[in-house]
């Protein structure tokens, strides 16, 4: 197989529409968000304006210039003042480059962003049967830290939300 050129950079507004695509196809998979609904464009840029990569920073991973990955740092409980050296993660792939490394380079530089950034905590939620995300987030030290039983219904289907989290 040919070697891909991978590069990560802060996200910018031409690639809203990408980081959305990418975050609908998720949704499509019915098993990494609870999300069951396309999000519009326009909604996506609103989401884009509130992280400013001074404190909730959106990086890209780029392959041969194409957006195929995206993570970012959000605020955890709505940004509550007493959490404010805890964030969340979230990290989205695009199907057809899975398993190729991407979400290690981009959760290895977005804890490198947590750190710069002087956040203390990093939470990660997701689903019980998300195995790729487990291994992803246990290769970078996050430790699973809680279980809501139950938490999650997708069409019938129910799933253990689980907390992961990291000292930074
Ligand atoms: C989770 C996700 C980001 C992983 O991205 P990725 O680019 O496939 O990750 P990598 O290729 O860097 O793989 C990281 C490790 O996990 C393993 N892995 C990834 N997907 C796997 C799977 N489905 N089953 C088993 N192991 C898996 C890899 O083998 C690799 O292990 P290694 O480094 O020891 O070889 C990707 O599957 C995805 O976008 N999932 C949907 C979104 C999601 O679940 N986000 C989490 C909620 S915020």
């Amino acid at each position: 197989m040919k070697a891909m050129s991978k590069t990560i950079r802060l996200a910018e507004k031409d690639d809203i529409e990408a980081i959305n695509n990418i975050y609908n196809q998720a949704i499509d998979t019915r098993c990494s968000t609870g999300d069951l609904e396309h999000y519009s464009l326009e909604y996506r840029k609103e989401w884009f304006e509130s992280h400013t990569p001074d404190k909730y920073p959106v990086l890209v991973c780029e392959v041969d210039n194409q957006v195929a990955g995206w993570a970012c740092l959000s605020p955890y409980r709505n940004g509550r003042t007493g959490f404010r050296h805890t964030i969340e993660v979230s990290y989205y792939v695009h199907n057809n480059f899975k398993q190729r490394g991407l979400g290690s380079l981009l959760l290895k530089s977005i804890i490198d962003k947590a750190r710069e950034l002087n956040y203390r905590v990093i939470v990660a939620m997701l689903f019980h049967t998300n195995t790729g995300s487990i291994k992803l987030l246990e290769k970078y030290g996050f430790e699973k830290w809680g279980c809501l039983y139950d938490a999650i219904d997708i069409d019938g289907v129910v799933f253990n939300h689980l907390c992961y989290g990291l000292k930074v």
